[in-house]
């Protein structure tokens, strides 16, 4: 595991976007995974200041978000869908086809986590997968005592959680209960991935897991067994570490 401390939110998005677009740049093809929430909202920008710069190409590339709330259209703007299209697809040159986020509207829900999977697979796996954390450790929406051997699956938000994203909604009661998330299992299969923290709220998340006991009470932790994870992390978010 590679950690990369830097100053500030800013540096920390800056790294992030740059290497998300040197793996553009060099495999035009590949298949990213992407994470919503506060944290990589300042890399997406960077990185569409990067497309516009040097002029990457995005049209072949294929994405696959981590998590949607079950119950919320695409067109709801607290849907996670909506907040791609705002925050990024909307900036870039990337075909809306090769756009993957799991519809927490399907009528069957079983289905289409199945789905989401076999289609990671189809497009050969995902060669770069982005993941914030939470202040309980999860990834994606993989809360703790989750297994690690899941794939994408339903899952039942935890009331930190639930209360966490309740700044995104008029008032906590609409935050949804359910979501559907890329298993741990699904992420731990990406070739290389990137996990961003920052802020003293999320120090205790990144002690468990960079240093913490490999446990599902603290899902990131099984990181400390992918070959390939670099965390970048602003002071604040790193202060427990030893
Ligand atoms: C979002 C996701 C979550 C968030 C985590 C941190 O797609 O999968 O795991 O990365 O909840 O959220 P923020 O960045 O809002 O603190």
């Amino acid at each position: 595991m590679q950690i990369i401390i830097t100053d500030s939110y800013e540096e920390m998005s800056m790294a992030a976007a740059k290497i998300a677009a040197g793996q553009i740049y060099f495999k035009p093809s590949s298949v990213l995974g992407l994470a919503t929430g506060s944290t990589p909202l300042l890399m997406y920008k960077k990185l569409v200041e990067i497309y516009k710069n040097i002029d990457i190409d995005f049209s072949h590339i294929i994405s696959f978000n981590l998590d949607e709330y079950i119950g919320l259209a695409q067109n709801n703007q607290q849907s996670y869908y909506y907040f791609m299209q705002e925050n990024f697809f909307r900036h870039i040159n990337i075909n809306i086809d090769n756009i993957h986020i799991p519809n927490g509207m399907a009528e069957d829900i079983t289905k289409e986590c199945a789905d989401y999977d076999n289609m990671i697979k189809a497009a050969g796996g995902i060669d770069l997968q982005i993941l914030g954390i939470g202040q309980n450790a999860h990834i994606g929406f993989n809360e703790p005592d989750i297994k690690f051997e899941a794939t994408t699956h339903a899952v039942e938000l935890d009331n930190d959680t639930i209360a966490a994203n309740a700044r995104f909604f008029a008032d906590e009661k609409d935050v949804p209960r359910r979501a559907i998330s890329m298993g741990i299992k699904t992420i731990m299969l990406a070739k290389k991935v990137v996990l961003l923290a920052n802020g003293s709220n999320k120090a205790e998340a990144v002690y468990k897991a960079v240093c913490g006991k490999i446990t599902p009470a603290a899902p990131a932790s099984i990181l400390q067994l992918h070959r390939d994870v670099m965390m970048i992390v602003d002071r604040k978010a790193s202060a427990l570490l030893p």
